[in-house]
């Protein structure tokens, strides 16, 4: 039988970044995928040793039945480094109703100790591929022993928030070890600029306690004065004003005024109900990038208070520079000339 090469339900075959490519789990890796599993048995859920018996049985009656499936359980990769497998991995236990999966991978055993950081990063970059641009899946997680910390830090550095630890939840080495779920949520957040349709709902977002508690000026704001501010902004030719929307519902908003040195002073906030999801560091990111396309500017400028711990960390994660901390402010600038 010739072992199938292409997913069915996948629109692309491979998934390549640089050196690095996932491509439809192939025949000729079983043997060495089954040693790396053996070698690694302690982080994974398998009781026995694979066998070559096993092995074989499972490509030829599981595997390859996957690939011409509608709606396939899993989907599987191997990875390649200039053409060289170096893991295997994919997506396992994937929930079509619910739209989300988990995240399975492992790399060679002798690249565990050496470039572990390196390989789990590159290749989330491209599971998330497979999952959000091409699966259109809502959610990814990792369903981990608490076994390796050091996966952690990669995983938050990759976007993914710890959503669970399962206490005492499996017995290892007749110890019962937690187990920790890290996810990803598709965040298809777009971007548009605002419109006078916005005004009440952007006078809700800044009249919003949450909000006011770190905004420069803490004075109630009345409606009135609201309006008039609003329908200034939006027509102003110096103020971009973008209103950030996640499946058509308005989120935040991001906006930059523009001064006559192309030096632009941004805010941004979010509805209090979509904070502690990652959207902070999108609209920021997705805002900067949007109002480069439209201006030219030199040097993007936040300032913030020191006490906005959500708002500082969304700035240093995007490598913003402090220039300055005044009155309890922190002047933030990023130079684009
Ligand atoms: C600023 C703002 C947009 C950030 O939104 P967000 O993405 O929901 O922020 P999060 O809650 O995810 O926090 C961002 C980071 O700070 C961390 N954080 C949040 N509160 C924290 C706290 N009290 N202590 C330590 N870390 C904290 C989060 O864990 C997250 O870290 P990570 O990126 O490593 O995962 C949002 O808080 C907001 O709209 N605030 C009101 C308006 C505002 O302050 N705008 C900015 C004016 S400069």
């Amino acid at each position: 039988m010739e072992f199938p090469k292409r997913y069915k339900v996948l629109e692309k075959k491979i998934f390549s970044k640089g050196i690095f490519s996932l491509i439809p789990i192939r025949f000729e890796d079983r043997i060495t995928i089954m040693h790396w599993r053996n070698e690694q048995i302690y982080h994974l859920r398998q009781n026995q040793p694979l066998t070559l018996e096993n092995q074989e049985s499972y490509f030829k009656n599981i595997v390859s039945k996957l690939f011409e499936q509608d709606q396939p359980n899993q989907i599987l990769f191997s990875i390649l480094e200039n053409g060289e497998c170096i893991g295997y991995g994919g997506l396992v236990h994937i929930n079509w109703i619910d739209k989300n999966a988990e995240i399975s991978f492992i790399m060679q055993t002798n690249l565990e100790q050496n470039r572990f950081d390196e390989i789990w990063s590159e290749y989330l970059n491209l599971v998330e591929k497979v999952a959000f641009s091409d699966l259109k899946l809502h959610k990814i997680f990792t369903y981990a022993f608490d076994l390796r910390p050091k996966l952690y830090s990669i995983l938050s550095k990759s976007g993914y928030t710890e959503e669970a630890r399962l206490k005492e939840h499996c017995l290892f080495n007749e110890n019962y070890i937690d187990v920790l779920i890290h996810s990803k949520i598709n965040h298809s957040l777009t971007l548009r600029l605002a419109s006078l349709e916005d005004e009440n709902i952007t006078y809700d977002w800044a009249s919003n306690k949450i909000v006011r508690q770190y905004a420069i000026q803490k004075e109630e704001i009345y409606f009135e004065d609201h309006k008039n501010w609003f329908s200034n902004k939006i027509t102003a030719a110096d103020c971009i004003y973008f209103i950030a929307e996640v499946n058509n519902t308005p989120i935040g908003s991001i906006r930059f005024d523009i001064n006559n040195i192309k030096e632009a002073l941004l805010s941004f906030l979010l509805d209090p109900q979509f904070h502690g999801k990652g959207y902070g560091k999108i609209i920021l990111e997705k805002g900067i990038e949007e109002v480069l396309k439209l201006k030219e500017l030199y040097k993007i400028i936040g300032v913030v208070s020191i006490e906005n711990i959500p708002s500082l960390k969304t700035f240093k994660s995007l490598e913003f520079q402090q220039v300055s901390e005044i009155d309890a402010y922190i002047t933030y600038e990023k130079k684009y000339k």
